[in-house]
């Protein structure tokens, strides 16, 4: 049996795992990213001798390599992270180095989204598929092109930021200093920053979907107002890329069919192409663990595509 180890580098959380060649996470690690006093290096040395624990039991020859999914924009050659927005204390790690320090095996990094979307292909949503896109709506906003039965990466790894295109610069200043980014509109983050502006209260993005359901009008139009901007993101996709299908993960796609329904519409009416007009737009499989075995498949799959 061939395994790889998958590392996903969230916003809140680290999920590091052994995942062998049929997809199935044997062993599993959550290790909370932003503790006070504890600096990147730090970090990456307890997911560190994690993975060494995992590893115990197979034979050093069927470890064929080490996965890293993470935010961007990075720099995916060199393994380092250059300037995700939502992990400033990270900005400059180079985080392949550390790993390359501990252990013998290859060591792939990509955008967290750019794994997630192999992840989708080969256990989920993709299935089947030689073009999609899977787009994540949680803290921030990402996406992974898989194109011509191939992941899109760009030179550097920075392919799919879709949460970084600008929607309209009249909606302010977003966290990495741009105007208007669907991110700055439409992620989790963002919805429940432009409740607590609304309502004069602290809510959560779950608070709102919940409250505007039962009736609140001015939470409805927020929420309605961020559905179309999603759908927005997706016609851009589309009109570029032409994809068959977009996947939609992340946590704010938990709220269904509403969202699911005002994106459909949006594409249905806007998308360029009758092809385009038509596009699946479907829920993600793999949830959670779409970072963690996309990471893996960036080593189990090396070679395809
Ligand atoms: C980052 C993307 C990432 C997404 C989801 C965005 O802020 O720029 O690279 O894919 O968040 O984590
Ligand atoms: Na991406």
């Amino acid at each position: 049996m061939k395994y790889a180890l998958g590392i996903d580098i969230g916003g809140t959380k680290i999920a590091a795992g052994l995942i062998n060649q049929s997809g199935e996470i044997v062993k599993q690690a959550v290790i909370p990213t932003e503790a006070v006093a504890v600096t990147p290096e730090k970090k990456i040395n307890q997911v560190i001798s994690e993975l060494k624990s995992m590893i115990e039991d197979i034979n050093s020859d069927e470890l064929i390599g080490i996965g890293i999914g993470a935010p961007g924009p990075l720099n995916g050659k060199e393994g380092v992270l250059t300037e995700p927005p939502n992990l400033r204390a990270w900005w400059g790690a180079p985080i392949k180095r550390w790993f390359k320090e501990s252990f013998s095996c290859p060591v792939i990094m990509e955008n967290d989204a750019n794994a997630a979307v192999l992840a989708e292909k080969w256990l989920g949503a993709g299935q089947g598929c030689e073009h999609f896109i899977y787009m994540t709506i949680s803290t921030g906003i990402g996406a992974g092109i898989y194109s011509h039965g191939r992941l899109l990466t760009g030179a550097y790894g920075n392919a799919g930021e879709v949460g970084h295109i600008v929607i309209d610069p009249a909606y302010g200043t977003s966290a990495c200093g741009q105007k208007g980014t669907l991110e700055w509109i439409a992620s989790g983050t963002a919805i429940a920053r432009q409740a607590t502006a609304l309502k004069g209260k602290p809510m959560t993005s779950q608070e709102v979907f919940e409250q505007a359901a039962a009736g609140d009008q001015e939470l409805k139009q927020l929420v309605d107002k961020v559905f179309e901007k999603i759908g927005v993101g997706c016609v851009t996709l589309i009109n570029l890329l032409e994809p068959e299908r977009i996947v939609l993960g992340g946590g704010v796609t938990n709220v269904g069919e509403p969202l699911f329904s005002g994106v459909k519409a949006y594409v249905e009416k806007f998308a360029i192409s009758s092809a385009g007009r038509n596009t699946e737009i479907v829920p993600a499989m793999l949830h959670q663990n779409a970072g963690l075995l996309g990471a893996a498949a960036l080593i189990l799959h090396q070679n395809e595509g």
